[in-house]
């Protein structure tokens, strides 16, 4: 935004990140209806967030709703940085290359972390691990038992203010889990 220097207002929409679905879905709803509030009084608007607008983002709800409310709208979405093109930038780490595959998982349960797989010879990002990363960390300590050479890097406020990665799982154990931070799993 800084960059853009936008002239016009700035605003900063609040998306809840609560356990209750009707909660979250009606932050949207509330959210899409002050853009379209906008868009109705012929102004320009642009959506501003952090990574990529395509990958995982809370854009996909708000898009969808304008698209239903306003087809004929002019939509144009710039490519993002993703988060995790950034971990492996920022710790110098190739995400993927020749036949490697990458993996996305955006959140597990608790109850899941036990059957977590990690294929060899790939890239697993495990996003949202703040729900689930005391199983995570010791899932992870199993594998590594079972395979010493895999990489483990942990990232978390990427590209902003307290920037932090981690390279051992004995590391990350003992840093306080927060929302923006993600697990990288080379395997
Ligand atoms: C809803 S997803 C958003 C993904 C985002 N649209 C992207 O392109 O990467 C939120 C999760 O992405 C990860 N994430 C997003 N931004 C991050 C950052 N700056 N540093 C670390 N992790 C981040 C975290 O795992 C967070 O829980």
């Amino acid at each position: 935004m800084e960059y853009v220097q936008p002239k016009g207002k700035v605003e900063l929409l609040t998306f809840s990140m609560a356990k209750n679905r009707e909660e979250r879905e009606q932050q949207v709803l509330d959210n899409a209806n002050k853009i379209l509030a906008e868009l109705e009084q012929g102004k320009n608007v642009a959506f501003a967030t952090l990574g990529d607008a395509m990958t995982y983002s809370t854009f996909g709800y708000i898009y969808a709703i304008i698209k239903e409310k306003q087809p004929q709208l002019e939509i144009e979405i710039i490519p993002g940085v993703n988060s995790f093109t950034t971990l492996a930038a920022i710790s110098k780490t190739i995400l993927a290359e020749n036949r490697e595959s990458l993996h996305v998982i955006p959140s597990f349960k608790e109850e899941d972390v036990e059957h977590a797989v990690f294929p060899e010879n790939s890239t697993t990002i495990l996003l949202k691990t703040y729900r689930s990363r005391k199983a995570l960390v010791s899932r992870l300590k199993k594998e590594k038992e079972q395979y010493p050479n895999i990489q483990i890097i942990y990232g978390e406020h990427l590209g902003l203010e307290g920037q932090k990665l981690a390279y051992s799982l004995e590391e990350i154990e003992s840093i306080p889990e927060t929302y923006l931070s993600m697990i990288m799993v080379k395997k």
